[in-house]
């Protein structure tokens, strides 16, 4: 049992047998193999648009490299104060984009709204050469704090990005569970909504390492195998990364899987909550952020309860008191009934 991360859990039996699979006899390299192409083709069907899919080992990866083939060097980037690009690469978009400006924008749950972009950009008028360029906007979907932009808001966002000149990139590390929640199609959460790039991550959701930079516009993408190359990133026996992708895209085992994830959140949500414990943010992917006094929170680690305290930074303030502390809980495809009953035993033990 850990809540700490989904990426703690394993990979889903489907996605495990299909490496093996994928292990008979030689293949293409470099991406020139048939599952690769394979994978190309569910991920157009899957969007229901033509697209550039280029395969990775990691969401850092993905995203890294799809703000590299939407900005220039002196572009900037906007996201949320607390975006995994902001806060949680190590400067991994700054490398790849070749020094390009992060500009990180605070917003109630971890959302971003047209206003904030519109002031962020406002409050820094172009200053020809001496200011960045306004280049992208990054969204995470869903968000650092478990929420989730529907297809209206992702929509006025990509408006006023699209309104400055700016494109539209997605980090999807979390989109199947924000996805389920809302009910869209993928089409209606990317592109439809004014998406250009999207890194879809799998890894989290039931694959072992596997997350693809999915790409709408074919030009956009055109230095892409160049810079994935350059990165270290171009995986040589690919075949691997597109075995993940194809078993988790094949008759929809990602929704399963995200099913599963958003159901076990569910019922602890609900079970926290029927202890008195709140939720800082609304529950509308697989996250939990639950708010507990620090008594209480320090009575539940010494009790021997993995529960990690979450640095409120940015977001949490709002929602906690003072005296209290915000832990994340998350739930994966592979937690169980009996994972949550341990928690939720301990919980009970201790009061
Ligand atoms: C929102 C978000 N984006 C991207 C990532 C991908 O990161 P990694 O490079 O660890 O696969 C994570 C992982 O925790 C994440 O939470």
């Amino acid at each position: 049992m850990d809540f700490g991360s989904d990426n703690m859990a394993g990979a889903s039996d489907k996605v495990l047998a299909a490496i093996t699979a994928a292990n008979a006899g030689p293949a293409d390299a470099y991406g020139g193999d048939a599952l690769t192409a394979r994978v190309r083709e569910q991920l157009a069907a899957l969007f229901e648009h033509e697209v550039a899919a280029f395969l990775v080992a990691t969401g850092t990866a993905a995203n890294a490299l799809a703000l590299a083939a939407l900005t220039p060097p002196w572009g900037s980037v906007l996201a949320h104060e607390e975006a995994h690009v902001a806060f949680d690469e190590c400067g991994a978009p700054e490398f790849f984009t070749g020094g390009a400006k992060i500009v990180a924008i605070p917003g109630e749950g971890g959302k971003l709204t047209p206003a904030a972009v519109a002031a962020a950009l406002d409050s820094q008028p172009p200053r020809p050469p001496h200011t960045a360029v306004p280049a992208v906007l990054s969204l995470s979907q869903a968000t650092e704090a478990g929420t989730a932009y529907t297809p209206a808001e992702v929509a006025a966002l990509a408006a006023e990005a699209r309104r400055r000149g700016m494109a539209v990139h997605m980090d999807g590390a979390r989109f199947a569970s924000a996805l389920l929640r809302l009910g869209a199609s993928p089409a209606e959460m990317t592109w439809k909504a004014g998406v250009d790039v999207i890194s879809l991550g799998a890894t989290k959701n039931g694959c072992l390492a596997a997350e693809a930079v999915v790409v709408f516009d074919p030009e956009r993408a055109a230095t892409l195998p160049l810079r994935i190359k350059r990165a270290g990133h171009l995986v040589s026996k690919s075949r691997f990364l597109a075995a993940q992708f194809a078993a988790w895209l094949d008759r929809d085992h990602w929704r399963d899987l995200a099913a599963r994830a958003n159901g076990a959140a569910d019922r602890l949500a609900g079970e926290l909550q029927a202890r008195g414990i709140r939720l800082a943010f609304p529950l509308q992917a697989n996250e939990l952020f639950a708010v507990l006094p620090l008594a209480r929170f320090e009575a539940l680690r010494a009790a021997g309860i993995d529960l990690r305290r979450w640095p409120t930074r940015s977001l949490a303030p709002a929602a906690c008191g003072a005296g209290e502390v915000v832990t994340r809980l998350i739930t994966s495809f592979a937690t169980s009934d009996d994972d949550i009953n341990r928690l939720l035993a301990g919980i009970d033990r201790v009061g």
